[in-house]
């Protein structure tokens, strides 16, 4: 995993309800990507390309990123992506939370148009919610509030909430145009701190008895339960000890034994959309036959 602590802030709780009060009245809206989740998925920009306040389509951008309303309303963590962060680089930044729900494994930037090196993704959560999880190939993690997260988005992940506890949190785009050094990103040169410990999540071992049982799901599988099942299975590596894209092997192998040809290829679709790659407008739909 090459996702890392890069520092660690103190959020002053006071401020912080505020912003977050705000945040919880923006409607819930259709989300760019919203193939990718099930449940509560909600992203709010602060800074995007447009500074359109419903523009959610993280993009290669000209010039600097745009404030959007939302920011009038979100004061102190639009203080915080200005004070700690260093904008000239900025692409975007916006809140994002999850709730009883789970993006399924992916990878980001295949899309854009930079060597995926040259982005730098920070996520930094929130609220405290026990079983938010984050996932980055091998590794399950726990995000403690001000932590401020690299997240290797451009290898396979995925996040989690089992419970309906709000993980509110603040995600910072970057981009740059040739070789940069992570610390770069921060205005606030005490803030990076890099080599802090995280909180790994404890997993059950993964036997051939669990896959077994997970390759039994072929008795249930039909087209009007793919999606479900794609999500069932999308949550297995934050429980059990195995890589998150074994995900889509394992649909692909139900799909097979169902001899649906339709959900095979619909299965290796989505392995291909969420994993290899897809065009910026590329849409895709688990749903339709
Ligand atoms: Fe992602």
């Amino acid at each position: 995993m090459r996702s890392h602590i890069l520092g660690k802030i103190e959020l002053d709780q006071q401020r912080l309800k505020l912003d977050l009060d705000y945040l919880e009245t923006v409607p819930v809206v259709q989300e760019e990507y919203d193939e990718f989740s099930n449940g509560y998925w909600k992203n709010i920009p602060l800074w995007n390309a447009s500074g359109q306040a419903d523009d959610r389509l993280y993009r290669d951008i000209e010039g600097g990123a745009v404030a959007t309303e939302h920011t009038a309303r979100t004061p102190y963590l639009s203080e915080i992506v200005t004070s700690v962060f260093n904008t000239a680089h900025l692409q975007m930044a916006r809140t994002r939370n999850l709730k009883n729900a789970v993006v399924i494994p992916h990878r980001d930037f295949v899309e854009l148009d930079r060597n995926a090196d040259l982005y730098f993704r920070t996520f930094m959560v929130l609220e405290e919610s026990p079983r938010a999880y984050h996932s980055n190939e091998d590794t399950v993690v726990r995000f403690r509030p001000g932590e401020i997260w690299f997240l290797d988005a451009a290898s396979e992940h995925s996040a989690v909430n089992l419970s309906e506890l709000s993980r509110q949190s603040l995600c910072v785009d970057f981009a740059f145009d040739g070789p940069f050094d992570e610390k770069e990103i921060f205005a606030d040169p005490t803030v990076y701190s890099p080599g802090g410990e995280p909180e790994f999540v404890p997993r059950k071992p993964f036997t051939s008895e669990t896959r077994d049982r997970i390759l039994s799901l072929a008795n249930v599988l039909e087209r009007d339960n793919f999606r479900d099942v794609l999500f069932m299975l999308s949550k297995v590596h934050f429980l059990y000890e195995v890589h998150p894209a074994q995900t889509y092997t394992w649909l692909v192998d139900i799909a097979k034994a169902t001899g649906d040809e339709k959900m095979v290829t619909k299965a290796e679709q989505i392995r291909a959309f969420a994993i290899d790659a897809r065009a910026l407008t590329d849409r895709f739909s688990l749903t339709s036959w």
